[in-house]
């Protein structure tokens, strides 16, 4: 959209040329974190559409978000950047860095619940053996909360947007692993042949990818289920990622998100049934979680099935099946939506941009032209 400019503008103007390429400098760097290497594409929640996250704080504050605290590095070290809720709403409240831009996600969970452990023992949730990645949150309605929280990019970069020095820049996603994001935290590969061989292939769901879930096994303990599973796209890509809770939430929220909800009959909508701890087969045993689109969920790299090449033992199955997102009112089937308005969003955005710009030069040159 820069591609010759100079064509806009009488010859004798070319003598701006610098001022010209110091304004395309600044515009440039504004927008700079709003590129894909920076930021990722999606952001979206599923419920029975696709809901964006706010990109920005200033879009958070227009759709009734609001900022839940002041200073970027939380005292209560619960987590890093500017957290924003909307109303009663603890299943994704987005965070945003020092600049604005959306940086991470946090979900809380109450600690009011009862689940089971590998005996079928009834315990309460969430268990201590998955702490972190959950960590102690606040009280709210006397109820303890625990939350859990995925940053977007390096930690280091949500109150330090400047700092270059021995991490990694760009987007990735990264789940906060104790008191101080800064330091504690688990960087989740960006292709899945970087994955430790615990993460086991389940199923993979068209618009979703292939689910990914932590040490998941026959043996594996109730109590030890991890809260993070991923998931990759045809080019073993990271695509998405979700929360995965044990227990059954109430939610009297008035949010639009709900969570997803399963049981016995409903695991293989995303697992592998074959490889579960048979105390997941208690016919009370409930899960509860969210997904988290970084990529489109409509991209067709995010189609299935897939070949998988770098795991000869993972038998995905295909099923795809129905699923609970409400609380119970309706049955959404998995069918591809038709293409959003991001990109005529993105588009109205650089529009405007230019508009700026010239209008900016047509300034500068009026008054160099009432100076001369
Ligand atoms: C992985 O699962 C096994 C049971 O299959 C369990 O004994 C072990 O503690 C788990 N490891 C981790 C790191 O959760
Ligand atoms: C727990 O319950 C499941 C499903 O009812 C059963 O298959 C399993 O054997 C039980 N485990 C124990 C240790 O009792
Ligand atoms: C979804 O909820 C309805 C109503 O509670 C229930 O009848 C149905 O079996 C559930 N479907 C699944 C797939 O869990």
């Amino acid at each position: 959209m820069y591609g010759n400019p100079t064509c806009l503008f009488p010859r004798h103007l070319m003598d701006l040329m610098p001022i010209f390429w110091f304004l395309v400098f600044i515009f440039v760097d504004v927008t700079k974190q709003d590129r894909s290497d920076d930021m990722w594409e999606a952001l979206t929640l599923r419920y029975r559409q696709w809901e964006k996250l706010p990109r920005t704080s200033h879009d958070a504050e227009r759709q009734g978000y609001t900022r839940q605290n002041d200073i970027c590095k939380t005292n209560s070290g619960n987590y890093h950047g500017f957290l924003y809720k909307q109303k009663d709403d603890t299943k994704a409240l987005p965070i945003y860095d020092l600049n604005g831009w959306i940086a991470g996600i946090q979900a809380m969970i109450p600690g009011n619940m009862k689940g089971f452990n590998s005996r079928n023992e009834s315990i309460p949730l969430p268990p201590i053996d998955v702490m972190p990645p959950i960590m102690i949150g606040d009280i709210i309605d006397s109820i303890q909360m625990y939350t859990v929280t995925a940053y977007f990019k390096h930690p280091k970069l949500i109150c330090n947007p400047i700092a270059r020095i021995g991490i990694t820049l760009g987007k990735g996603l990264y789940i906060q692993m104790g008191p101080n994001p800064v330091t504690m935290f688990q960087e989740i590969p960006m292709y899945s042949k970087d994955l430790n061989p615990i993460w086991q292939p389940g199923s993979c769901i068209p618009t979703m990818g292939l689910h990914y879930f932590r040490n998941v096994s026959k043996d594996l303990p109730c109590e030890k289920i991890y809260p993070v599973f991923l998931m990759y796209d045809t080019e073993g890509k990271l695509g998405a990622f979700g929360w995965s809770f044990q227990g059954k939430p109430m939610d009297v929220s008035s949010s639009q998100i709900s969570w997803f909800r399963m049981t016995p009959q409903t695991y293989a909508f995303t697992f592998d049934t074959k490889v579960l701890p048979t105390c997941m087969f208690h016919q009370d045993f409930r899960i509860f979680g969210i997904h988290i689109w970084l990529q489109p969920h409509n991209s067709p790299k995010m189609t299935c099935p897939l070949v998988i090449q770098e795991r000869p033992t993972g038998k995905p199955v295909h099923k795809p099946s129905t699923i609970n997102y409400t609380n119970g009112l309706e049955v959404p089937m998995i069918t591809p939506q038709p293409a959003d308005d991001r990109n005529s969003a993105e588009f109205m955005s650089l529009s405007w941009m230019c508009i700026t710009l010239v209008t900016l030069l047509q300034i500068v040159t009026f008054r160099v032209g009432l100076l001369s």
